[in-house]
């Protein structure tokens, strides 16, 4: 089985207080940092770039997973890379040459991911898994903290878990996920959980309770499966 981990993003952290947020969640037994990278042109919004990667990446040492939601992802492959990304995951959407893309990203030794919005199928990737350490189902459109996780999704995640059976690819699950939709995610394959105001709920002392909540009802629910 594939090992679990939950990956708090900061978009949903207090970012007068990003360092702090941020190793408050770690703090409270996150396993990795998930940062949401959003340019108002592939997405409706803008967060932020690959400086605030860096000034954070000296205090944690947990793997920092990087979500483009940008487009041309490719020229900043790099930046990010330098930046301090251990994972570096790109829409499958977002460029005409995803192939391309994560040879690039493993060129630059970090471990590729590859997105799907919910509106695009698992089709999309089937040429890449070889080059994939990672794929990403999207459980909201991407863009914004908060929305309602989309059920329908659920299959999905499923048949990419069954296109990646034997393979050493990590399924993350991405948007509205709470104590109340991770186990339908844990049970139709996914590993990894990104959870943004589910874990940057109330004060930083209480974060560490939100993951735990998270961690259990996802065990709960591959313990079923298992
Ligand atoms: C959405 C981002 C998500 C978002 C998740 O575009 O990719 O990572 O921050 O937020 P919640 O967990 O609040 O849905
Ligand atoms: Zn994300």
């Amino acid at each position: 089985m594939r090992n679990l981990a939950i990956a708090p993003s900061i978009l949903a952290a207090d970012f007068a207080n990003l360092g702090q947020e941020t190793l408050a969640a770690i703090n409270g037994g996150a396993d990795m940092v998930h940062l949401d990278i959003m340019d108002g042109h592939f997405v409706p919004n803008i967060s932020f770039g690959p400086d605030v990667v860096k000034a954070l990446r000296p205090h944690i040492t947990q793997p920092f997973d990087v979500h483009l939601m940008i487009s041309p992802a490719d020229p900043y492959l790099e930046s990010f890379a330098k930046a301090g990304g251990d994972i570096i995951t790109v829409h499958a959407e977002a460029g005409p040459h995803l192939h391309r893309s994560l040879q690039a990203i493993r060129a630059l030794g970090k471990r590729a991911g590859v997105a799907l919005n919910p509106g695009t199928s698992e089709t999309a990737i089937a040429h890449v898994l070889d080059l994939a350490d990672l794929v990403l189902v999207m459980t909201v459109n991407p863009g914004f903290g908060g929305q309602k996780f989309i059920a329908p999704m659920v299959e999905k995640i499923r048949r990419v878990s069954d296109m990646c059976a034997g393979r050493d690819i990590d399924i993350e699950v991405d948007g509205g996920i709470t104590p109340l939709t991770i186990g339908v995610a844990a049970a139709a394959g996914a590993n990894y959980f990104v959870a943004g105001s589910a874990v940057f709920n109330g004060k930083p002392e209480t974060y560490g309770a939100n993951i735990a909540a998270l961690r259990q009802a996802a065990e709960s629910a591959r313990g079923l499966i298992a």
